[in-house]
């Protein structure tokens, strides 16, 4: 990294986003929020300010950036607009959906990798909305945390991450949804998820007909094996303890729980809302009410362990249903696929 940069964080007031647009247009890196979770924007027709990112980041630059846009306009003369993506367009965006598209020759291979197609997406946050409309660029931006580590869902993630190496982060509060958009490849016959989000296969599906999901979406790459989205090899959402994440009945789950956790030392147990009473005076934290609330906070919890010293990790698994396959496609990438069926 080069010299240490004073990192700015501002609640998001005219004036503060003013100064972001400004950054971004002169090819600086900004923070900011959107409806998934905190990217760290770039203009995404600046080779040089999209290799920031990645420095930044410390992210291998084989893995492409998702651009943002505020309009569909703005996607003319970058990329393949076909008539299913149009559908898609309308029924998911502004929301957390990103599609894959045939790229042209405008988006630099810095932001695609080298790739044929570039990741699109129009984010609904508010102030994501607000910077992208002040800068009038199409934005490239991943999570704007340090590689490997969980992805920022609050302001302070990003300082933790980001302090001294950016210019700018603009503090829009906790991002509802929790986890990242749903990748969904339209460069094949059928649209594929290649990673889960809020918008789910069953969504997609009622739109465009059909909806395939990765098989790698749930388990790990094998042995040589090429991942159908470069992210998806790179070690990801890791906290610094063990992670083991528990399936099946509800009573079983807790029974595997408790004695891994009696066994264990400095562990926590990360269990939903209604379970909570289960574990006794045992160190226990809520997911959630439901899927959603722990897709919500998944990301927060495992910063927490780590900020606490936590060396073990055991999780309440949800089904894959519903945002759930989203959820349990991190949750199992944290656990390294430590993945435990509590049997009847
Ligand atoms: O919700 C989100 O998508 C957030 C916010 C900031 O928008 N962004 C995000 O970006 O999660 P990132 O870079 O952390 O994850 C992007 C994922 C990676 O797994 C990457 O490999 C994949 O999308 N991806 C992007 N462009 C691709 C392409 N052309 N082909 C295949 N995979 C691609
Ligand atoms: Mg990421």
């Amino acid at each position: 990294m080069n010299a240490k940069v004073e990192t700015r964080l501002l609640k998001p007031t005219p004036e503060a986003l003013a100064l972001a647009a400004e950054l971004l247009r002169a090819g600086e890196l900004v923070a900011f929020p959107t409806e998934t979770v905190y990217g760290l924007g770039a203009n995404a027709l600046d080779p040089a300010a999209v290799l920031k990112i990645f420095a930044a980041k410390n992210r291998p630059a084989d893995n492409p950036l998702i651009v943002h846009i505020a309009e569909r306009e703005q996607l003319n003369g970058l990329c393949e607009v076909t008539p299913t993506a149009e559908n898609l367009m309308d029924a998911f965006w502004p929301g957390p959906l990103t599609l894959l598209l045939p790229k042209t020759a405008a988006v630099p291979d810095a932001v695609t990798a080298g790739l044929v197609s570039v990741g699109v997406r129009m984010p609904s946050h508010p102030v994501a909305r607000e910077l992208l409309r002040a800068c009038a660029l199409p934005i490239a931006a991943p999570s704007a945390n340090t590689s490997t580590r969980p992805s920022p869902t609050a302001a302070r993630h990003v300082l933790e991450d980001m302090d001294g190496r950016i210019p700018l982060i603009l503090d829009g509060g906790d991002c509802e949804v929790g986890v990242e958009s749903t990748v969904l490849d339209l460069t094949g016959e059928e649209p594929e998820v290649l990673r889960p989000g809020a918008v789910t296969p069953e969504m997609i599906a009622a739109v465009a007909g059909v909806c395939a999901v990765a098989d790698s979406v749930m388990r790990p790459l094998r042995e040589g094996e090429t991942a159908p989205s470069p992210g998806m090899k790179h070690r990801h959402y890791a906290p610094k303890g063990r992670m083991t994440v528990y399936r099946g009945r509800p009573e079983r789950v807790a029974e595997r729980i408790r004695r891994d956790y009696d066994r264990a030392e400095n562990a926590c147990i990360l269990a939903y809302r209604e379970h909570i009473p289960q574990y006794g005076d045992r160190r226990v934290w809520e997911l959630g009410r439901d899927e959603a609330g722990a897709a919500h906070s998944i990301f927060a919890l495992l910063r927490r362990a780590d900020e606490q010293g936590i060396s073990r990790i055991l999780a309440e698994g949800v089904r894959d249903e519903g945002v759930g396959l989203a959820l349990m496609n991190r949750m199992a990438r944290a656990a390294a696929f430590d993945i435990v069926e509590a049997e009847d």
